[in-house]
């Protein structure tokens, strides 16, 4: 017996321990697993948008799904696609409701017929 806890022997303080660690652990383990923003795709188990919305709906539901409406300035038609394009592989790879490839044309139209004139 040594020490500051003379009640507590070695063997003791070592089943105390993991006891200890036991538990946590567990608790660790109970922790709901939360993934980042709660997209649409976690509340409607979609992972498509309806074909049935309108370009404009379609634009501002996408779009708005991990920043605010993007400004659209002028880019060419084709800079445009490649963005759109790049935009859903994002919405795929982060989990959130992506577009099929006749949607990333409804956008690249309503984008490329709403841009803000240079
Ligand atoms: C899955 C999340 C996500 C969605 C949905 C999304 N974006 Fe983005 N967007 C990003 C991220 C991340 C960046 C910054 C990194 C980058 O530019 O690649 C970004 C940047 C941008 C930029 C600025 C960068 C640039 O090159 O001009 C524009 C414009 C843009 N997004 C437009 C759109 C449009 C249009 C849509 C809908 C088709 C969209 N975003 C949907 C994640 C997203």
């Amino acid at each position: 017996m040594s020490g500051k806890f003379p009640s507590m022997d070695n063997r003791m303080a070592l089943v105390v321990t993991l006891a200890v660690a036991t538990v946590l652990f567990g608790l660790f383990m109970a922790l709901p697993i939360r993934q980042k923003g709660g997209s649409d795709v976690q509340k409607s188990g979609l992972r498509e948008f309806p074909a049935t919305l309108s370009s404009e709906d379609l634009f501002h539901k996408a779009c708005t799904q991990c920043h605010s409406l993007p400004t659209l300035n002028q880019k060419s038609p084709e800079q445009w696609r490649l963005l759109v394009l790049k935009m859903n592989r994002y919405m795929a790879q982060m989990g959130y409701r992506s577009l099929s490839s006749a949607q990333v044309g409804h956008i690249v139209d309503y984008v490329l017929g709403h841009q803000k004139p240079s």
